[in-house]
């Protein structure tokens, strides 16, 4: 009977030896196939059991039993140590470092002239107007004849005008958007029409591309005192309630009589250099819709009268945002975009 015995303390001071240096799963299992897998070292010792003496037998089964449940334990509770640590390598591999300073992502700012395109149309929507548009490559006849502008005019000239083909040029203006509009519409008629124009231009204050708002009311009665009037408001949301308005005679083909708009210079109270010296900015062209021009588009002029004017964005988003080289609205820098 102690022969037994003592194989047992051995099977038991052996395998909790052995189940100490354990490192992974696979050593583990070894030393479980080893003890009490089929032909396990306690497996093999316990069949003794039968060679044993009656009052031998509780005894050696408690001990037996002892033996067993304490190195199951052990087992189980190495196995559990071991998964434990797994998780624990897993994480750490894991894991992120979060002291990294981020990332930010590049958020897109709307161009300056697009922002003044908007605050545009929104003030003379506010005063009745809606949007019309029209196409940038346009033929002739629109961008010139229809408007009054016949042939042999100096605007029509190679050095100005980029022509496509016989007959087609980039629009120089917006002002072929009012004939479109009024071909297709019957007076009253209240809108403008912003979008690029193209001339062959190019010096540091000018550029080929640039932009316009036109604008165009046909109604009957309407005088030159209701352009003062809706240019004035304009004036005054656009650069502030103490803007001044002046207006000077001019010719343009399309309006009888024209003028010159300026606005006094927001920036000084007499001579800067954006205003040259002067006081005075000029910011479009307006007039009284000649004649010529209703009847290229079949209406009456003597029962409709209207008002046209043209304003060029560009130099109204220079003003408004205090910006002083043209240049910089065509260099995507987002530095430039981002302070606006
Ligand atoms: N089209 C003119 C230009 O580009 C601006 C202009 C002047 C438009 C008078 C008008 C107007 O409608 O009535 O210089």
């Amino acid at each position: 009977m102690n022969q037994l015995a003592d194989r047992l303390q051995q099977i038991r001071t052996a395998a909790l030896e052995a189940l100490e240096n354990i490192t992974n799963q696979v050593e583990l299992e070894e030393i479980r196939v080893r003890y009490f897998g089929r032909k396990g070292e306690y497996t093999t010792a316990m069949r003794g059991m039968g060679k044993l003496l009656p009052e031998e037998r509780p005894a050696i089964g408690k001990l037996s039993n002892q033996v067993r449940t304490q190195l199951m334990e052990t087992i189980e509770s190495v196995a559990t140590d071991l998964a434990q640590q797994k998780r624990e390598q897993q994480l750490l591999a894991e894991q992120i470092d979060i002291t990294l300073p981020g990332r930010s992502a590049q958020v897109g700012k709307k161009h300056p002239i697009t922002q003044t395109l908007e605050i545009i149309t929104y003030i003379f929507h506010g005063m009745g107007f809606q949007v019309a548009e029209g196409p940038e490559v346009e033929l002739e006849y629109y961008n010139f004849d229809a408007l009054n502008t016949p042939p042999e005019h100096p605007a029509r000239d190679l050095q100005d005008t980029f022509y496509i083909s016989e007959g087609v040029v980039l629009r120089t203006h917006t002002s072929p958007v009012q004939i479109r509009v009024m071909e297709k519409q019957q007076p009253p008629i209240r809108i403008i029409a912003p979008g690029r124009v193209y001339r062959r231009d190019y010096d540091i204050s000018h550029t080929p591309m640039f932009h316009q708002v036109e604008g165009l009311l046909v109604d009957r009665n309407v005088s030159f005192s209701e352009l003062k009037g809706v240019l004035y408001s304009f004036a005054r949301q656009m650069f502030g309630q103490q803007t001044e308005v002046r207006f000077r005679p001019h010719f343009f083909p399309f309006t009888e009589p024209s003028a010159e708009v300026d606005i006094s210079c927001p920036f000084c109270q007499k001579g800067c250099r954006t205003c040259s010296g002067t006081g005075w900015i000029e910011i479009l062209g307006a007039g009284v819709v000649d004649p010529n021009v209703f009847r290229s588009v079949g209406y009456d002029p003597e029962q409709y009268t209207g008002f046209a004017f043209g304003m060029g964005v560009d130099r109204i988003a220079m003003i408004k945002f205090g910006i002083t080289d043209l240049r910089l609205m065509l260099e995507n820098d987002m530095r430039f975009a981002e302070q606006f």
